[in-house]
């Protein structure tokens, strides 16, 4: 765990939060939950840490926030990843459940956990798991949204 660069985000208008993992010893990381209106904060902080972003990785696709997914892409070059149940064509990568992407020397495992969306996935990295709308500290995401 000491070797994890760890940042959680708050996005008051959609009460959305975003996070930021990296890769201590190289600096290798991802972003979950971007939000397209705090893209300007979220590269300022990772141009701060010194990291370099892989993968940026929604957890659902929802109208409820707009992901900033596009937009970090188009400006640092990182892939993209939603689940393989959402019939989109704009992501670069479809992840299936358990599917595993690296980034050095940490892993980050797409759970497929359907409900609030059918898409909906978790991710895990290290002993963490971010869940985001699918389950909540004793509750879940609304299902009745889509
Ligand atoms: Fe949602």
């Amino acid at each position: 765990m000491d070797n994890i660069i760890f940042h959680q985000l708050f996005e008051k208008e959609t009460s959305t939060y975003t996070y930021i993992l990296g890769c201590g010893k190289t600096h290798e990381a991802i972003i979950i939950d971007p939000v397209v209106e705090m893209v300007e904060r979220d590269l300022k902080l990772i141009e701060e840490l010194g990291l370099k972003l892989k993968y940026v990785l929604d957890t659902h696709v929802h109208a409820d926030h707009v992901t900033g997914s596009g937009e970090i892409r188009k400006r640092t070059g990182a892939r993209v990843a939603v689940s393989s149940a959402y019939d989109m064509s704009c992501p670069d990568l479809h992840l299936e459940d358990n599917q595993e992407l690296k980034f050095d020397e940490l892993t980050v495992r797409a759970l497929h956990t359907p409900g609030h969306t059918s898409g909906c996935l978790s991710y895990v990295v290290a002993n963490m798991v971010f869940t985001v709308d699918a389950l909540l500290i004793r509750g879940c995401g609304r299902t009745d949204l889509q």
